[in-house]
């Protein structure tokens, strides 16, 4: 590949990428979110940034920013919502690798919850899917998704999509990710086409990413 020649096959290209968990407040001290990293995002950042993208991140993780990366940090899902959307009309592509929160509690406290005897019930309510908003906007960008599963990994991967209207939907087996510097994914393509990778470093799935982005940009282009 060309990892460290830092060619320029993305060149003029815009491209937003999200990483990390999100967080979903409960008060002014606790929080729900998810094992996500933002490892797995960061490096498609760093390889669009060197491939020549112009880039923004927009991230629910606190990892060193990149330099030549317009680094946007977001907590909850809403914010990153708002903050993908208002940008969506000027892209070339958005590659979600965000592990985004479903539900946040219904009510967030203003002051400290404190504990009493007996169990404590928190109502959960959904949160927006974006992706799933992004497809259904979709005018020519090419959409990218994840998703980490415990069961039925094709079935799902499929499936997602399908009803998100993406380009292509990068599958695993939930084990396999996060936390991890490495993993071992699947491509799943709009067209059909399905590509197993062997377990690589999480830099090196970026730059099959971003590979398999350069043909769907040249498909769409043509
Ligand atoms: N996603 C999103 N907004 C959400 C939930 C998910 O943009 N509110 C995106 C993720 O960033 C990911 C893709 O959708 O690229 C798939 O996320 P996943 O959690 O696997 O799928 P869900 O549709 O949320 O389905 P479920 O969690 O029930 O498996
Ligand atoms: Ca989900």
């Amino acid at each position: 590949t060309d990892f460290f020649t830092g060619d320029q096959t993305l060149k003029g290209k815009r491209i937003l990428v999200t990483a990390g968990p999100t967080k979903e407040a409960l008060d002014p001290i606790r929080f729900f979110s998810n094992q996500s990293s933002g490892k797995m995002g960061y490096a498609i950042a760093a390889a669009a940034q060197r491939a020549g993208a112009d880039v923004t991140l927009v991230t629910g993780a606190q990892l060193g920013d990149i330099k030549g990366v317009t680094t946007v940090h977001v907590t909850s899902a809403r914010e990153m919502y708002d903050e993908v959307i208002r940008r969506y009309n000027g892209l070339d592509a958005v590659i979600k690798a965000a592990a985004v929160a479903d539900y946040r509690p219904e009510n967030v406290s203003a002051s400290k919850i404190k504990k009493s005897d007996g169990p404590m019930m928190v109502k959960m309510v959904r949160n927006p899917d974006i992706l799933k908003e992004l497809g259904r906007q979709k005018v020519k960008q090419v959409l990218v998704g994840f998703a980490a599963e415990t069961d039925d990994l094709e079935e799902n991967a499929l499936k997602k999509l399908e009803s998100k209207h993406l380009d292509l939907l990068i599958a695993n087996h939930a084990s396999d990710s996060f936390g991890n510097d490495t993993n071992k994914v699947t491509f799943y393509f709009a067209n059909g086409r399905k590509q197993v990778l062997e377990r690589m470093p999480k830099p090196q799935i970026a730059e099959e990413i971003l590979d398999a982005l350069s043909g769907l940009f040249e498909m769409s282009d043509s």
